[in-house]
């Protein structure tokens, strides 16, 4: 179930349906997002519940320039190392946490007084915000804990309309960067801008959240345990060479690697590569594209080996991990 499919002509009607309080998908760079008019308390209500998501999970505001990512941040309270991440990475799939304004209401940070604010890479978005005329709050277009929707025919939740844009460049979420009371820039969520390409920014590494945490809410909601997960059942392995024959052994079993080569012969039902050459950024963007075929595939379960831990993989290996199904 979900809405009426635009394409890139019919941005004035996306853009009309959001100033009135309709639900529209978008492309990002990243994944489609559901969204809504950050400043309306009940279209903001309705993306939560079209995607079943807890209230206590927080919207991710989306401005269609740097100057209007600044107008609903509390210029007064923005810790020093935000402006220079904004100046090197917006436009981009990078969100940061700051101070918020009265201008965002309260049921988009789920009561925090900080707000997540990006300015996407993708141009048909910013020009669809630009022409909304109001900042786009939006969560991933997926049912909440399901696997990201990286292409217009992927979006699966209810909504008035989906804009298409094509399928997404990046195919995994921003970065999420917050700050410590003290000014420190903290890594939220490993994204679609690689860790060291803002620690190399800052000039400084960038620190792990406080897991203590300072009260009963998660830090970044969207850390939690499970997420992105398919329907099938799925096993995220270190290397698939530990993997017995036997493990296998008269279930239809699919493969989600890397390149691929190394799970030939094994008995494998269908294998995805996600970069047959080894391109990380180029396995990013296939990602989730890649789960969605497997988990249409009518497998009994889905083996994700790890990527090196750099630069994206940082990111598909977070988000292998939380789609793993968790041990009985
Ligand atoms: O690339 C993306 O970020 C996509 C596209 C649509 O822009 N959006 C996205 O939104 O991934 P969502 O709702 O699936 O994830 C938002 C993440 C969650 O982990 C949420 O907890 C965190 O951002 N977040 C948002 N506001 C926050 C805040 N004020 N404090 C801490 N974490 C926040
Ligand atoms: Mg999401």
């Amino acid at each position: 179930m979900r809405g009426r499919l635009l394409q890139p002509d019919q941005i004035d009607e996306a853009a009309a349906l959001l100033r009135g309080g309709g639900l529209v998908a978008f492309a990002t760079e990243t994944v489609y997002g559901l969204g809504a008019d950050a400043t309306d308390p009940g279209a903001v209500a309705r993306v939560f519940a079209a995607k079943g998501r807890p209230s206590f999970d927080p919207l991710i505001v989306h401005a269609a320039d740097p100057g209007s990512a600044w107008g609903l941040a509390d210029l007064d309270e923005v810790p020093a190392a935000a402006k220079p991440l904004a100046d090197e990475f917006w436009p981009g799939p990078l969100t940061l946490v700051l101070p918020k304004t009265h201008a965002v209401p309260g049921i988009v940070t789920s009561g925090l007084d900080t707000v997540g604010l990006r300015v996407p890479g993708h141009a048909l978005a910013r020009e669809l915000i630009r022409r909304a005329g109001v900042p786009v709050a939006a969560p991933s277009a997926n049912a909440f804990g399901g696997i990201s929707p990286t292409r217009a025919e992927h979006v699966a939740v209810p909504c008035d309309a989906v804009l298409d844009g094509g399928p997404c460049m990046t195919g995994v979420e921003s970065t999420v960067v917050g700050f410590a009371d003290d000014g420190t820039p903290t890594l939220l969520r490993p994204g679609g801008t690689a860790a060291e390409a803002i620690e190399a920014a800052l000039g400084r590494p960038l620190a792990s959240p406080d897991p203590a945490g300072g009260d009963d809410r998660p830090r970044s909601p969207g850390m939690l345990a499970r997420h992105y997960a398919p329907r099938t059942p799925l096993q995220y392995v270190a290397r698939i060479e530990r993997l017995s024959p036997a493990e296998l052994g008269g279930r239809r079993v699919g493969l989600l690697s890397l390149r691929g080569e190394a799970g030939r012969g094994m008995g494998f039902s269908s294998i995805e590569a996600l970069s047959p050459r080894g391109d990380l950024v180029e396995a990013a963007s296939n990602l989730f594209d890649a789960m969605h075929r497997l988990d249409a595939a009518g497998l009994d379960l889905i083996v994700a080996e790890a990527v090196p831990d750099t630069g994206l993989g940082r990111a598909i290996n977070d988000r292998l991990r939380r789609a793993a199904t968790p041990a009985a």
